[in-house]
Order: C-alpha cells, then structure tokens, then sequence
C-alpha cells in the first residue's frame, strides 16, 4: 500500500521536487549549531524544495507552515517538523548521562515517552535523540548527552529509548519518530575535543562503540543521523561503508538517514573537495538528507547532468523520505499534530513534572556517606552555600532550548519546600562558579550561566564562613555550570574551577559536617573533593525540578539508588580509564606499584569511582552467588543466584551487576563485561533472591575476522554492587 502511493506520487514529482525532499532547513528558532541557518523558508515551502524543518514549534506555527507546503506547493507534500528533544521537551528531566545513572529502564522510557506526549503537542513529531555514543572520555563535552561508557546498558537504554518516544503507532499523535545519532563513533573524538577525528580498529567499534546503534535500529528506530566526526579517514556524511554496507546491507535499517547540522559542507574543510562533489559523496554513500547546508538542493542536478550521480540514487533518497511521511500518517492527515487544545492539556502537568521530580532523586549517585550524615535531620540549621544553590540559569543542563530556565526549582527553594518547619536553612553564594572572567564569556554565549558576582571573592566566602559558623551542618552545591559541558564544551581540566576548590577548603576547615552536592555534566576529577567531604552526592544537572529532588533526597523522603556509568578518574593524565579495560600482558596485581608492570609512577590504575558504583543509605549484604553448574554445553544455560539482604535502616533499591570474562579466546578480551543487571527493592531486613540467566550467545563477540560468535573455554562470572566489588566463580562451556 505504502509502496503504491508513493510510486504514485514519485511519477508525479519532478527532478527538482524529488531533490526538495532531501532538504532540512531551519528559520534558526532553536539554538543554532553551525554558523549557517536557512533564508528564503517560506518560498521554498512553497516551490517544494523542503523535506522537513526543525526550530519551529506550537500547534499555530506548525500549521502555518505545513499549509505552505500542503496548500501552496504544487504537490502538497507535507514536511516533516523535526527538534532536539534531548531530555525532556518542556518538562526538563536530568541529562541523558543522569538518566542513565538511574540504571532504570521503566523510568527511562516513561521520560521518553512524556517528552514525546509534550512535544507532539506543541507540533513537533520527528526527534533527534536518543543519542547513544559511547564515551569514555569525560574532557567531552557531549559525554553528558550519552548513556556513558559502557555497550551493553547503552543498547538497553538506546531501546527504552526509541520505545518511549516512538511508541507501538507512529501514526498515534502523541508519538513522535526518533533519530538514533551520531552515526557512528562520535564519542570517540580524540583528545576529547568535540567534531574531532575518530580512528579506531574495527574490532573496537563492533564490540565497544557500534551495539548502541544497532539496538536503537533493532527496536525500529525511524531514522538515523550522521557524525560530524571521520571513520576510518572518510567524514561519516560521506561514508558508503558506513551508511549503505553496514547500517543498511549487514543491519536490515530501512528507515533514512540525515547529516548533522552542515556536516556535509563541512567535508570540505574535512579535505574531500567542493560543495559539489561532497555533495555526491554523500548521496552516493546512502545519506538521504542534507541538515541545513543546502548542498545537495544547490548541486545534485548539476552532478546528475555531469554524470557523476545516477538519478536512481536520488530517488531512492527521496523515497525514504516520503516513506517515513507515510509512516507518521502525514499524508493523511497532516495537521495530526496542529491541535491547538493540546498544549495547555499536556505540557508542564503536574504530572509531568512529578516524573521529571522522581527521576532526577533516582539519577543521583552517593559516592560518600561517612557518620550517616546523611539523610539530614528535619529539625537544626543547615548552612545552604556555593554557586549552584540558589541559581535557577543551571539546573536544566545542556541541550534543554526548549525548556525554560525560570521555571525551574533552586535547591534553596527546594530546601524550604521539603525540610519543613522545623528546619532552618539559610544561604551564601560563598564563591563565583569561576572567578575566570575569559573562561566565563566562553560559557555565557546562549545567556548567563555564570555570574560573576559584584562582591570580592572574599567577602563572599567570608560570608559563606559566617553561616557555616551558625549552622550544624554545611552543604554545598558547586560544580559545572550548565554550558560548562555539552556541545563545543569540552575542558582538558575536569576539577572544580578554583574559586569553588577554596570555598570547599575553607567549609571543611570549619570542622561542620560538610555535604558536597555535586553538579556537573561530565566525571570531574574530585579527589581532593571527596576526602574533604563528609558527604558527596553527584546529582549531575537535575532538571526542572533539581531543587525539590535534591532535597527529597537529601532529607531522606528518597533513598539514593543510582550507580555510576561513566568511571570518575582521579586526574585527566589517567584518560581514557574505563571498566572495560583489557588485562595487558604486564597486568599489575591491584594498585601496589610493580616495576615493569602497566601502571603510572604518580597515580594508580584504579578511577577515583568505579563504574557501578553508588552507595545507599542502608546497606546491602550480598551472599555467596550460587551457580547452577560449573560445566555446560552449548546450548544449556547458566543461572547464577545471589541472596540480597538489607541490613540497613532504611529501605531502599539496589542495582545488582553481572560480568563476565572471556578467559580465554582467540582475541584479547576485556577483563569485565556487563551481561546483565537488575534494580530490586529491599524494605529494611528483607532479603531477596536474584536471579540471572546467561545463554552461551551472552558470551559473543566479534573476532578478528569480525565474525560474531562465541568460542568455548572458561569463563569468570562475576556478581556485585559495583564493577570493582564483585564474587565470582569460574564456569566451563564447551560447544
Ligand atoms: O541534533 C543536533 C546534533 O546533535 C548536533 N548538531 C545539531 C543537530 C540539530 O540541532
């Protein structure tokens, strides 16, 4: 049916018209990316010349533009009306990489599935996210926009994803079409520095970098976007292997794909010719729409005439375009997402913003509790101080244009909220996010995100002193500023700014139980940090409602549940150190320095904060793990069981993890895998049993021939609450 209509509507289409489809443009409504935003958008509505629009929203404007081309175009072929809903459209829910840090897949859907409800009733139905880059390199920026380092939860996630925001109906007009991106390897920018080149061996990508992609396009991902990045010497935009032999021949994808913003021009300064002949680069490796740069609108008639295209390629690109309009229902009926009384029924509800209120508390990582100072007591006076607690510009965190900052809620707020009456809680700004005024203009480009404060630095911290002095205890919310991570924010220094590092001095000075609230949109290197705490609470950037959440949390109304999936490292120097490492043949035994072993004179091996990791307020006791066998076949499976108790005293959720270890294999193989977790509830004394079922097809992985499939040996099986605290037992399984 789908074919036959548009068959069609393709023989009714001209040369010109086919090359419209291929076409994103953008009025520049949202945040602009590139140097370059569209002119002439409404002309080129009209003549037909635009395949899809982002940076325009509300049912109003989307309808007005959609008439344009429905009703003033000679074909009234309907655009599709794209934007970055990242983490929340309106309702802003924690960064990706907070999110992730909940290791909770309901939740996680839920948020997709809210933001996708918001957006569609503001007129938007195409999304460009998820976004499942791996990165184990926290000087980038973006790394706050990821699910973190590791393969296997990020496909986990890249499907709760997709799910969420696509639902079982694109038809439906509260769901909207995802975009699985950057394709591929984009988190892999050397040196950290964003839109940098990416090299690495194929073996690599298959088992660490790639399972993300492949997930979102399992669950049926309608479109995919290119990297700005080069694979293997050749910009992705332009890449064949990339877009047409391993996305489409070797994976079924079948969905199109568009470039990021201008990433098909900017294969001209990558050094792979003129506009023109990127242009046809790009077409020819299976990119179906050209992000804004109007490459392919200006050249690919001209290249067709040359010979240097087929016209073939072009309609095949302007087929999935057309069919991912079907799929929405566009042709049907393309005002679906033009209904004006959606908006005040479905954005910013209450509702909405409970979700956004509980998955922020679930995205926070304790890293320290010592003295139970933690959850604080409802009655006494807290010293509330530090840039990043009364300062509504930073809670939403990057890539959050569509939501708006002033309504959101400050920690202070949140405080007074939750604390109740009996609490006194009192604020000092204490010290500027950076005293670093040409450090401080780079960040403030889209608005003021860190203020310099009129008052000297000192009497500020004097202040902070004074309060401290008053109060019982001490908690102080610093770190990044939003903008300080995301796109084109990448730092080669992740400790605290040293306006922060000395108001955090001078508090652990006053000998008062010091809480550290930790924001940030990235690992920081926090080891001086954590030794002077008494308490460190990583809460990344919360969302719309970070000041309610950090206070239920704080105050115990939520136990803190979540576990790192980005290693901290103690210092830059240590980059890239990840879970996942491989042995080496000179592996060190544990930390103690060994001559002529793999390891650093000045820092040792292990991160600051393992991957995983992530404390409670109560405790969980883990029993011996019970294995089912110790030798297996082929196609048996392996349970392994572990009792779980809470010894503590208060109930709470725990993540159990399991790894695995290829002993022995015909490649070298990592010395952790993640295979599986789970997020139980344990009331206080209870105990509970988890379970998890392995299959040999868990222990597959590309070899060096790049043939997936797992080789039969030994293996270690390894259960616990942290990637660097585990049991494990070795396991046998032959063909
Ligand atoms: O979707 C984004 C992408 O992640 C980065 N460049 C701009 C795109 C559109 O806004």
């Amino acid at each position: 049916e789908m074919d036959a209509y548009i068959n069609e509507l393709m023989g009714r289409m001209t040369l010109q018209e086919k090359i419209g489809q291929l076409n994103l443009i953008t009025p520049g409504g949202g945040i602009p990316t590139g140097s370059a935003v569209s002119t002439g958008v409404e002309s080129k509505l009209k003549d037909g010349l635009v395949g899809g629009i982002f940076g325009v929203s509300s049912p109003e404007k989307v309808r007005q533009t959609q008439e344009l081309a429905v009703e003033e175009s000679r074909l009234g072929i309907p655009v599709l009306v794209g934007s970055d809903v990242i983490h929340g459209y309106k309702t802003t829910f924690p960064i990706p990489l907070g999110l992730a840090s909940s290791w909770d897949m309901e939740l996680i859907e839920k948020t997709a599935r809210v933001a996708a409800k918001e957006a569609t009733a503001d007129g938007i139905f195409w999304n460009f996210s998820p976004m499942v880059d791996i990165a184990r390199d926290p000087r980038w920026g973006r790394i706050a926009e990821g699910a973190g380092e590791d393969p296997f939860l990020g496909s986990e996630i890249a499907k709760a994803m997709v799910r969420g925001y696509q639902g079982d109906d694109l038809t439906s007009p509260n769901t909207m079409m995802a975009t699985v991106k950057h394709f591929a390897l984009y988190g892999a920018s050397e040196a950290g520095r964003d839109y940098n080149t990416t090299d690495m061996s194929r073996i690599r990508m298959f088992n660490e970098y790639l399972p993300p992609y492949k997930a979102a396009i399992d669950a049926g991902v309608g479109s995919v976007m290119s990297s700005f990045n080069d694979v293997d010497g050749i910009p992705a935009s332009g890449n064949k292997w990339l877009l047409t032999d391993l996305l489409r021949d070797q994976w079924g994808f079948d969905g199109f794909v568009v470039s990021d913003y201008t990433s098909v021009n900017e294969m001209i300064a990558h050094g792979m010719g003129d506009l023109q002949a990127v242009s046809a680069l790009s077409l020819k490796a299976g990119l179906d729409m050209d992000m804004v740069g109007e490459g392919f609108l200006t050249t690919l008639e001209k290249s067709l005439k040359e010979g240097k295209i087929t016209e073939d390629e072009i309609e095949l690109a302007c087929r999935r375009v057309l069919e991912a309009k079907y799929k929405l229902g566009l042709f049907e009926d393309p005002y679906r997402y033009a209904d004006d009384s959606r908006p005040k029924k479905d954005i910013l509800t209450k509702a909405n913003r409970q979700v956004a209120r509980e998955a922020a508390a679930r995205s926070f990582v304790l890293l320290k509790n010592e003295m139970n100072t933690l959850p604080l007591s409802q009655s006494g006076s807290i010293a509330l101080v530090g840039p990043l607690a009364n300062n509504k510009n930073n809670m939403l965190g990057t890539w959050a244009p569509t939501g708006n900052p002033q309504l959101s809620i400050p920690i202070l707020e949140g405080m007074e909220n939750v604390g109740g009456r009996k609490v006194k809680v009192r604020y000092a700004k204490g010290a500027n996010i950076s005293d670093d005024v040409e450090f401080a203009k780079k960040v403030n480009v889209f608005g003021t995100r860190i203020a310099i404060d009129e008052r000297s630095p000192e009497e500020m911290l004097n202040e902070a002193l004074d309060l401290a002095a008053q109060s019982e205890v001490v908690v102080a919310v610093i770190g990044e500023a939003t903008e300080m991570s995301g796109e084109s924010a990448n730092r080669t220094d992740i400790s605290l700014p040293e306006s922060q590092k000395k108001l955090v001095r001078a508090l652990a000075k006053t000998g008062k139980p010091l809480v550290l609230v930790m924001m940030s949109g990235r690992p920081m290197a926090i080891g001086e940090e954590y030794e002077l705490a008494t308490s460190l609470l990583q809460v990344w950037h919360p969302g719309v409602e970070a000041g309610n959440a950090i206070a239920d949390v704080l105050f115990g109304a939520y136990n803190p549940s979540g576990k790192l999936t980005a290693t901290f490292p103690h210092n830059v120097g240590q980059i890239p150190v990840h879970y996942r490492m491989k042995n080496t043949g000179r592996p060190q035994d544990g930390d103690t320095f060994m001559k002529f072993k793999s390891n650093y004179l000045d820092a040792p091996n292990s991160p600051l904060f393992a991957f995983g990791y992530g404390l409670s307020y109560t405790d969980f006791d883990y029993g011996k793990p019970v294995f089912s066998q110790t030798k297996l076949k082929g196609n048996e499976s392996l349970k392994v069981s572990v009792d779980i108790t809470n010894t503590g005293n208060f109930d709470g959720e725990e993540v159990v993890q399991l790894y695995t270890r290829d002993l022995v294999a015909s490649v070298t193989r990592p010395v952790k895998e993640l295979k599986g977790f789970q997020k139980i509830n344990l009331k206080k004394g209870e105990t509970k049993t988890v379970t998890f079922e392995l299959t040999a097809d868990d222990l597959a992985f590309y070899n060096f021939n790049l043939e997936f499939g797992w080789e039969p040996g030994d293996f270690e099986i390894m259960v616990g609450p942290s990637s660097d605290n585990v049991q494990s037992a070795v396991v046998s399984w032959e063909k």
